[in-house]
């Protein structure tokens, strides 16, 4: 009797091991993909200021459309622990508000693409420089500084 107890003791701690490693992965997985749309804002703000043409970006900023299309999903209801991590629980309490944001940066994502494929400098510039509030706009409810 006691081995079956202590046995179904060890699925059940088992269990929940594997749930805040599953969480722990969504985590890490999300970071990193906001860490490589930081990069790409960055890669692009040398070009944006200099008014360059952003035609070498349209792919880049495709991937980063499709990421915050997807960025609801990035945020499962537990994966507010099981790793480290700077999202408020405002994601969960206000998901309309959450997923209003996302697509906040995907509408002005859509419109850098068009400038960016465009060819125009100064248009490039502008629709640049028009998305990073959308970024700070989600950080300031949903992120923890
Ligand atoms: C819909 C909300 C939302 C939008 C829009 C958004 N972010 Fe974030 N961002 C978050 C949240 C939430 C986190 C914290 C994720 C975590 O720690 O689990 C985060 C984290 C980050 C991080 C830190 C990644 C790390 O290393 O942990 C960077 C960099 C970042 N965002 C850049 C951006 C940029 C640049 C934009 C705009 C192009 C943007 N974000 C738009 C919600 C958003």
């Amino acid at each position: 009797m006691k081995k079956i107890w202590l046995a179904g003791f060890a699925v059940l701690a088992m269990g929940a091991a594997s749930v805040a490693w599953a969480q722990g992965d969504v985590i890490a997985a999300r970071r990193a993909g906001f860490k490589r749309i930081g990069e790409q804002m960055t890669a692009m703000k040398a070009v944006a200021d200099a008014r360059g043409p952003g035609t070498p970006f349209v792919g880049g900023i495709e991937e980063m459309i499709a990421f915050f299309q997807g960025v609801p999903g990035r945020f499962p209801p537990g994966s507010e622990t099981g790793g480290e991590t700077k999202a408020l629980p405002t994601i969960w309490s206000d998901p309309v508000g959450f997923s209003g944001a996302a697509a906040e940066t995907v509408s002005k994502l859509q419109a850098l693409r068009v400038a960016a494929a465009g060819g125009d400098g100064a248009a490039f510039q502008a629709a640049w420089q028009a998305v990073g509030p959308t970024c700070g706009a989600c950080h300031r409810t949903y992120r923890a500084r």
